[in-house]
């Protein structure tokens, strides 16, 4: 059997996420998650709302790691990783009523967070849900010294990731039928963005 692969962060940062998504999720039924990364979240987060199929997702080389979590945890309601890159992923048209990604944005290129807001907008069911977790910048501002060193960290690592401006993924959003309703403040200086997807 695969070795379950672990981040010390997703452990951390699992309890607050989920506290949030029993309110978020609370009355969906059919979740995708973009980009599971180890798998962790997925089993923890479907354990805890065992009224919702979470379907995980990734780009290939995560599967091996997210199916030893979806298999060790046997539950009903967690579904193996679809194979899926934003960047030339097409997903069925409105067939799922929340969509759920933690720290992507900032990871991806920002041609992949376009793709990702478009690719949302489409799979996602007239009043569906989009969750998304990680560090933005507002208003052209890093909210701690942190975050703006985490942002260097991250360019000079790989020119094409960043910190993302909540404006821009804003923008993204009302271009695909995806209006913000809310941002939680979470612990390390993290958000949660919720965007609902509006009637035609
Ligand atoms: C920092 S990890 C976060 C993993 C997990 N969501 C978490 O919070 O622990 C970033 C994730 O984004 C995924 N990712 C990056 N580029 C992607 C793309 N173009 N399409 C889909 N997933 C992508 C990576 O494979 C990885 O799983």
């Amino acid at each position: 059997m695969t070795e379950k692969p672990f981040a010390e962060y997703a452990e951390r940062n699992g309890g607050p996420i989920l506290d949030i998504l029993r309110n978020e999720f609370s009355d969906r039924s059919r979740v995708l998650e973009i980009g599971s990364g180890t798998g962790q979240h997925a089993a923890r987060f479907a354990a805890g709302l065992p009224g919702l199929k979470w379907q995980t997702s990734d780009v290939d080389e995560n599967h091996l790691g997210i199916n030893a979590w979806v298999s060790s945890s046997r539950l009903d309601n967690l579904l193996p990783p679809l194979s899926l890159n934003v960047l030339g992923a097409d997903l069925p048209v409105a067939s799922y009523d929340a969509v759920f990604s933690s720290n992507t944005a900032h990871i991806m290129s920002i041609e992949a967070v376009e793709k990702m807001f478009r690719l949302v907008g489409r799979t996602l069911l007239e009043d569906g849900v989009f969750c998304l977790y990680g560090p933005f910048r507002q208003n052209g501002e890093f909210n701690t010294p942190s975050n703006a060193a985490f942002d260097e960290s991250l360019r000079s690592r790989d020119p094409s990731m960043g910190i993302r401006d909540l404006e821009v993924l804003d923008q993204l959003g009302e271009a695909n039928q995806l209006s913000r309703v809310r941002l939680y403040a979470m612990p390390a200086n993290n958000h949660i963005a919720v965007w609902h997807k509006r009637p035609r």
